[in-house]
């Protein structure tokens, strides 16, 4: 018999023991909300894109997702025990193939292209993560570049205050309320140094934006030694919200007309929003079995699974999960709370019921749990 594969964007890969693309994730792939003209991420990417002109910046906007282990990972240096290699963290459509977890997969290719000095590529990527208002399995992220010939920039630190001096003022463009921004120190494998820009949003500071120059292994390997360049990479998303004013990402899905109408390409507007509906909280705490087994492989339960399980049986009607630690018992027992909300609509007490039946089943069945009642 010929080996079991999957399906994704009209090809067929071999699946193996690292696969772990749920239905709700290979469906997202098609979507391409950074292409859609009225969307608010596709008039956030062109107002960045404004700001790093053609040609010295060529755009690439419709690179597929599906990348391979070498260029998400290996190309930039990161190193073989990295957590991000993990698939607890990453989307494997086999041991070799992921879909992108950030656009950064696509760096070394394109400097070895050598077709410009700069680009920039907005994409789609993919993170096994957390539910919250700000955090969702797949996001956009625009990747920017330049590179300079040496003697052109001098020394790297002319090149640091380039890219800090460039990429400052870029999320303030358009917002007319005062920004708490500011830049925290970071670690990246493939630049040095590396910052991080945050901004003040609903009570947490929120990564925007990863950036540095780039280290002289990527030129190099590109066959261009003689360069010297930086890079960031921005959240589409986190810019879009701090614009248009849209309090949580999974409205950036929504196919509901009092979304998606509030919007007209090339215009910044507030976003206003059609009613609070109320949220369902529902927890549940459960004991594994010693030897749980996630999926086949002998690994321990991770809280990416259990954000999985739910986004797999809720979809957008899961808004939060809190993992909490129960008071009273010796044994250690995962706790969660899940809030059940509906953007565009009020969710009945019985839908949420058995929303959560549907979890706890997956949590019995699937992973032999034995939920506290
Ligand atoms: N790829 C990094 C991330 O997703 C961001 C980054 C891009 C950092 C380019 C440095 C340079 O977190």
């Amino acid at each position: 018999p010929s080996p079991p594969t999957t399906q994704l964007e009209g090809k067929h890969y071999p699946i193996d023991e690292w696969t772990n693309i749920p239905s709700h994730i290979s469906s997202a792939l098609s979507r391409k909300l950074h292409l859609q003209p009225s969307h608010p991420l596709s008039i956030t990417r062109r107002l960045i894109e404004s700001r790093f002109p053609s040609p010295t910046y060529q755009y690439h906007n419709d690179l597929s997702p599906i990348v391979s282990v070498h260029q998400n990972f290996d190309s930039l240096g990161f190193p073989i025990d990295h957590p991000g290699r993990c698939r607890t963290d990453t989307y494997y459509i086999n041991k070799d193939t992921v879909l992108r977890t950030h656009t950064s997969a696509h760096q070394a290719d394109t400097f070895r292209s050598g077709t410009s000095d700069g680009f920039l590529i907005s994409a789609d990527v993919y993170r096994r993560d957390a539910i919250d208002r700000s955090h969702y399995p797949v996001f956009h992220q625009m990747e920017g570049a330049r590179m300079w010939s040496r003697n052109e920039c001098g020394a790297s630190g002319g090149v640091a205050a380039v890219i800090r001096e460039e990429i400052e003022s870029m999320p303030k463009h358009g917002i007319n309320e005062p920004l708490r921004v500011r830049w925290v120190e970071a670690y990246f494998p493939f630049t040095s140094p590396s910052w991080e820009l945050e901004v003040y949003w609903q009570g947490d500071w929120l990564e925007l934006l990863g950036c540095g120059v780039v280290k002289q292994s990527l030129p190099k390997n590109a066959g261009i030694p003689d360069k010297i360049g930086w890079a960031f990479g921005v959240g589409l998303e986190r810019v879009a919200m701090l614009l248009f004013g849209v309090p949580d990402i999974r409205l950036f899905w929504s196919l509901d007309e009092r979304f998606l109408g509030q919007f007209k390409g090339g215009e910044v507007s507030r976003f206003v929003p059609f009613s609070k509906f109320p949220p369902c909280y529902k927890d549940i705490a459960f004991w594994l079995p010693n030897s749980s087994s996630a999926a086949g492989g002998q690994v321990p339960f991770h809280e990416n699974d259990m954000m999985e399980i739910v986004r797999n049986v809720a979809g957008d009607l899961a808004e939060d999960i809190d993992e909490f630690t129960h008071p009273k018992t010796g044994r250690k027992s995962l706790c969660f709370r899940i809030n059940y909300r509906s953007l565009e609509r009020t969710l009945r007490n019985d839908e949420a019921n058995s929303l959560q039946q549907a979890v706890k089943r997956v949590l019995v069945e699937e992973f032999g749990a034995e939920v506290r009642e």
